[in-house]
C-alpha cells in the first residue's frame, strides 16, 4: 500500500500539485465550492426530512436540492483527490483523514439506503427523521474533519 502511495506521489500531477502555488490554490477553492454546494443543499433537505416545514412538498424540494448536492459531492471528491495527491503517504497515515473518509462512506450509505430502499415516498416518518439527522451529523462532521486537517499536520 505504501509503495502504491509513493508511486502516486511521484506522478507529474502530484508534482504539479506540490509545485504550483496557484494550481493548488485553485483546486483548493474548487474543493470548497464543492463543499458549499453539497452542504448548502443537503442541510435544507435534511431539515425537511427531520420534519420542519412539512408544508413544502418533499418530492419537489428533493428534486431541486439532490442534483445540486450530487454535483457538489462530485466536485469535492474530484478536487479532494487532487489535494490528497500532493502528499498521499502522509494524508493516508493521518487518523483524522481516515475518519473523514469513513464519515463520507457512511453518509453515502445512509443516502443510498433511503433512495434505493423505501424511497422518499415509501419511508416511514421515523425513517425520514432518522435518515435526515444521520445525514446532517455526518456531513457536518466531515466538514469539520476536513477543516481541522490543516491544524493537525
Ligand atoms: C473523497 C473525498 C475527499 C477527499 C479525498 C478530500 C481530501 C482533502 C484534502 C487532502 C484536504 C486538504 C487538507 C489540508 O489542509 O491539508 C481537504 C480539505 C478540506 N476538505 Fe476535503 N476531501 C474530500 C471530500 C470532502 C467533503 C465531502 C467535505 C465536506 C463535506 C470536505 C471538507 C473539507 C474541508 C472543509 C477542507 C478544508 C478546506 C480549507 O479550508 O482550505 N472534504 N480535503
Amino acid at each position: 500500500m505504501t509503495g502504491l502511495l509513493e508511486l502516486l506521489a511521484q506522478t507529474t500531477l502530484a508534482e504539479w500539485m506540490r509545485l504550483s502555488r496557484w494550481g493548488y490554490a485553485i483546486v483548493n477553492t474548487l474543493h470548497v465550492l464543492g463543499i458549499a454546494l453539497l452542504v448548502g443543499a443537503i442541510i435544507p433537505l435534511d431539515v425537511r426530512l427531520m420534519g420542519w416545514r412539512r408544508d413544502i412538498e418533499l418530492h419537489k424540494l428533493a428534486g431541486l436540492l439532490q442534483p445540486i448536492a450530487i454535483t457538489g459531492l462530485a466536485l469535492a471528491i474530484a478536487m479532494g483527490g487532487l489535494l490528497f495527491l500532493a502528499d498521499p503517504v502522509d494524508y493516508a497515515a493521518m487518523p483524522l483523514f481516515q475518519l473523514k473518509l469513513v464519515f463520507i462512506g457512511l453518509a453515502l450509505v445512509n443516502a443510498l439506503a433511503l433512495n434505493l430502499g423505501p424511497g422518499l415516498a415509501g419511508a416511514s416518518a421515523f425513517y425520514l427523521v432518522t435518515a435526515g439527522a444521520i445525514s446532517m451529523s455526518l456531513w457536518l462532521t466531515t466538514l469539520g474533519a476536513g477543516r481541522l486537517l490543516a491544524f493537525v499536520q
